[in-house]
Parts: structure tokens; C-alpha cells; sequence
């Protein structure tokens, strides 16, 4: 490669950061990861990654068999680096604010490590401004910035590195953004060569059209529910339409994740500073926050016959606590917004998901842990499934009538097949299906 000279250099250890690493290693080059966490780089120097991603040990492993992959506690074996990947944590507060201080601290080092270091790449999710304030501060070191936002969803991020739908790399000094656009070679994807600006704001735009979509889906199953149309059918037809496109058009309980919710408040938060008002944005995260409360109603006529109905001591079993299937991942989870309502309004809830076998950290406390659906069922009033396993599609639907208590299963991802539940003599609520009988 055009570095052949130098080694890639990545900060963080987390998803994106070994991703990148992992990726870059794979596509040929000499990478040095390094990460503050002895604990996490012992076990990924040992091929471990503690990460549900598919490929992602085996592209490890690989890495690390090839010796092209160093793995670092030391900030000073990136001197041997001619670009450095930051891919560090940039949470985002109730109010949008995005806290750059990780991103920051790990310049303030670049910049005393000095070496071969030539070119800054921020990959971390930064609001739109960020790169050119980086830009001011690495000037006296002659270090450029690079701007290469991340578009990895959870869960496929070894894939998404590697067959990504697009490469976008921004930057204001042509020849060190020709320099990152030339470690990519091998992957065979559109790449969008923007200024720095642009490509901070195309990685917050994608994900708050994405939640976008998803909120008008959700609206739009309500309607279904209240006008007798099935949302899958209303979805199929508009998806057609390539302008429209198929991808992102499935009812939930709510966005949610450790991405969307914080980006569309960073954007809010950029629009807010800018004067400028993005309020579609600013409606679309607004319906998301009534999207829970809508489960509660469901669950609420199913057990009661009214939405206003009292769910206290109902024991109600929750099927799938991570924010989508594919992960054990709680962050943002609707899941566990619908199971603290439940328990705000004295239910019991009993909850199982397939990829948290044991209590971990963000569980409520009142909320039982169970390691099988039908300890979830037994007894209970309503099942609702949260997260779209494939697994819950093959439940034994008979089962779980038996043990729980003339149950209703609300099905917040339309994902279940309604005759196979009402021959085992279950009330199904779908999300944007006219209940019927
Ligand atoms: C998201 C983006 O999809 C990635 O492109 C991006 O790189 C990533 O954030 C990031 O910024 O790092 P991820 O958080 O893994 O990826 O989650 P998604 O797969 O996008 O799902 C987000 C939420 O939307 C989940 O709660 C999911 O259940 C929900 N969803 C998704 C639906 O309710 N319906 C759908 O049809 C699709």
C-alpha cells in the first residue's frame, strides 16, 4: 500500500476500533492497535474479542497469526504510524452535547508522540465542526485531519468494514485524504471524497433519516391498527418504489441502540447551535418517546380490556431485552423502557433473551432474570416480544398458552405468523395489525 512504509494506527478497542483493525490487517496492511484497557487487550492478544460479531474472532486470530497486528497498551508504538484511526467513545448527553474529551485527549498525545505520525483520520462520531477545531490544534505538528465516519451496524460490523455500502472520506488536504482513500484498495465500494464538514454531518444525517423512517413507520402502524390495514402489506407496497427502498420499514417497540437515539440528539444539538430548526428531526425523536407508552396501552387492552386499564400485580413475562436481535447489547434498549413502565405501574415482569443467559449490568432490579421462555410464560397475563429473534418464530406457542394465564402476546415487530399463534388458542396483538374477533 501507499503506506507501505509506516503501520496503520488505531485508537480504541472497542467496535469500531477493531473493526478498523481488524479490517485494515485483513485488507494487507501493518496495524498497531492500542487501548488504554490492559484487561482488553490481554484477552484480544489471546484471539478473544468478548464480542457477539460474527467473523470477528476469526479475523482476529488471522491478524494475529499474520504478525502484521500489534496490540498495545502504549500510546508510543503508534510513533511508527503514519496515520492514526481515533475510534474512541463520544457519548452525547440528554441535550445533544456531544463530550469530545476522549477524542481530544488522544490528539493532545498524538501530538507529544510526534514520530512518523502524519495524518490524524477521526473515525469516532463527532458533530459537525469537530474535525476543522482538530485541524487548528495539529497545524504547528503539520499533522492533517482526515474525517472517515463509520457506518458498522451492530452485529455485522466485521462485514460492514469489508463490503461497506460506501466509503466516505472528508478532508481539506487532498493528497493525506488520497493517502486514506488508498488503504481501502481491495474493497470494492463508492467512495465520496467530501470536505470535512460534509462528512461529519453525512455520518449524523444517515443515521437520523434512518430513526426518521423508522418513527413514521411506527406512526403509520397505529393508523393500521385503527383503520384495518396490515402494516406489512402497506410496507410491501411502498417498498417497491426504489425511492422508498425496502430496508428500514419494519414496526418496533421504539429506535433504539447505542447510535441512533445519541446521533439525532447530536444533530438536534448541531442544528440548535447553528439557528437552524430541524424539526422533522425533532418530531421524529418525539414519537419515539410515545412509543413505549403505545406497547403499555397494548398490553393494557389485552389484559384488562382498556387502555386505561390497571396492570398492577399482572405478572407479565418480556421476550427479548437487546435493542434488536443479533446482540446481547441493552443500550437504549425499548425493551427495558417497557419493562420499567411495567414496573412503575406495579407489574411483575419476568424477561428472557437468548444472548443475556445471566443478570448483567442495566437490568432493573425488580425484574426477574429467567434462562427459558416458558419460565417467562408460566403464569402470565401478557407476553410481549420485544426483540425480533428468529428463535421466538419457532417457540412452542402451545407451551407457553399452557403454562401462562389466558395469554395475550403482543407482538411489537410483526414478526410472528398470527395463524400458527391463534391455533394454539393465543390473542395476538401485532403492531400495525387491526386486532380481530
Ligand atoms: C446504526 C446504523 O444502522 C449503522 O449504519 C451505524 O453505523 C451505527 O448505528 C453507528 O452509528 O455506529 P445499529 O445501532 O447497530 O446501527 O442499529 P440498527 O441495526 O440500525 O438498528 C437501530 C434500531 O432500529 C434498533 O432498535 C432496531 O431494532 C430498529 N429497527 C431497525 C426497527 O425497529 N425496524 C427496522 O426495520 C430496522
Amino acid at each position: 500500500g501507499i503506506l507501505a512504509a509506516g503501520a496503520v494506527g488505531v485508537v480504541g478497542a472497542g467496535y469500531v476500533g477493531l473493526a478498523t483493525a481488524t479490517g485494515f490487517c485483513h485488507l494487507g496492511h501493518r496495524v498497531v492497535a492500542v487501548d488504554r484497557d490492559t484487561t482488553r487487550i490481554d484477552r484480544l492478544r489471546s484471539g478473544h474479542s468478548d464480542l457477539t460479531e460474527p467473523g470477528l474472532d476469526s479475523v482476529l486470530q488471522s491478524g494475529l497469526d499474520s504478525g502484521r497486528l500489534t496490540l498495545s497498551t502504549d500510546f508510543a508504538e503508534l510513533s511508527r504510524c503514519e496515520a492514526v484511526f481515533i475510534c474512541v467513545p463520544t457519548p452525547v448527553d440528554g441535550a445533544g452535547h456531544s463530550d469530545l474529551s476522549a477524542v481530544f485527549d488522544v490528539i493532545g498525545k498524538l501530538i507529544r508522540i510526534g514520530g512518523d505520525i502524519c495524518i490524524v483520520v477521526i473515525k469516532s462520531t463527532v458533530p459537525v465542526g469537530t474535525a476543522s477545531r482538530a485541524e487548528r490544534l495539529l497545524r504547528p505538528s503539520a499533522m492533517a485531519v482526515v474525517s472517515n465516519p463509520e457506518f458498522l451496524r451492530e452485529s455485522h460490523i466485521v462485514t460492514d468494514f469489508l463490503d461497506p455500502d460506501r466509503i466516505v472520506i472528508g478532508d481539506s488536504d487532498r493528497v493525506a485524504g488520497d493517502r486514506i482513500a488508498a488503504l481501502y484498495r481491495g474493497i470494492e465500494a463508492p467512495l465520496e471524497r467530501v470536505s470535512l464538514e460534509s462528512a461529519e454531518l453525512a455520518k449524523h444525517a444517515s443515521n437520523a433519516f434512518l430513526a426518521t423512517k423508522l418513527s413514521f413507520v411506527n406512526e403509520l402502524a397505529a393508523l393500521c391498527e385503527r383503520t384495518g390495514a396490515d402494516i406489512r402489506e402497506v410496507t410491501a407496497a411502498m417498498a417497491h418504489d426504489h425511492r422508498i427502498g425496502e430496508a428500514f420499514l419494519s414496526p418496533g417497540p421504539g429506535w433504539g441502540g447505542s447510535c441512533l437515539p445519541k446521533d439525532a440528539r447530536a444533530l438536534l444539538h448541531s442544528g440548535r447551535e447553528a439557528g437552524i430548526e430541524l424539526g422533522v428531526l425533532d418530531a421524529a425523536v418525539a414519537a419515539n418517546t410515545g412509543a413505549t407508552g403505545r406497547v403499555i396501552d397494548t398490553v393494557r387492552r389485552g389484559v384488562t380490556g382498556s387502555a386505561q386499564g390497571n396492570l398492577h400485580g399482572r405478572r407479565i413475562a418480556l421476550l427479548g431485552l437487546a435493542f434488536k436481535a443479533g446482540t446481547g447489547d441493552l443500550r437504549f434498549s425499548p425493551a427495558l423502557d417497557i419493562c420499567r413502565s411495567l414496573i412503575d405501574e406495579g407489574a411483575t415482569v419476568a424477561a428472557y433473551d437468548p444472548a443475556i443467559p445471566q443478570p448483567v449490568a442495566g437490568l432493573p432490579d425488580e425484574m426477574e432474570l429467567v434462562d427459558d421462555p416458558l419460565l417467562a410464560a408460566k403464569d402470565a397475563a401478557a407476553v410481549i416480544v420485544a426483540t425480533e429473534w428468529p428463535e421466538f418464530t419457532e417457540l412452542d406457542w402451545a407451551a407457553i398458552a399452557d403454562v401462562a394465564d389466558d395469554p395475550v402476546v403482543i407482538d411489537t415487530r410483526t414478526f410472528l405468523d398470527p395463524g400458527q399463534l391463534s391455533r394454539c388458542g393465543i390473542r395476538l396483538y401485532s403492531n400495525g395489525i387491526a386486532p380481530t374477533g
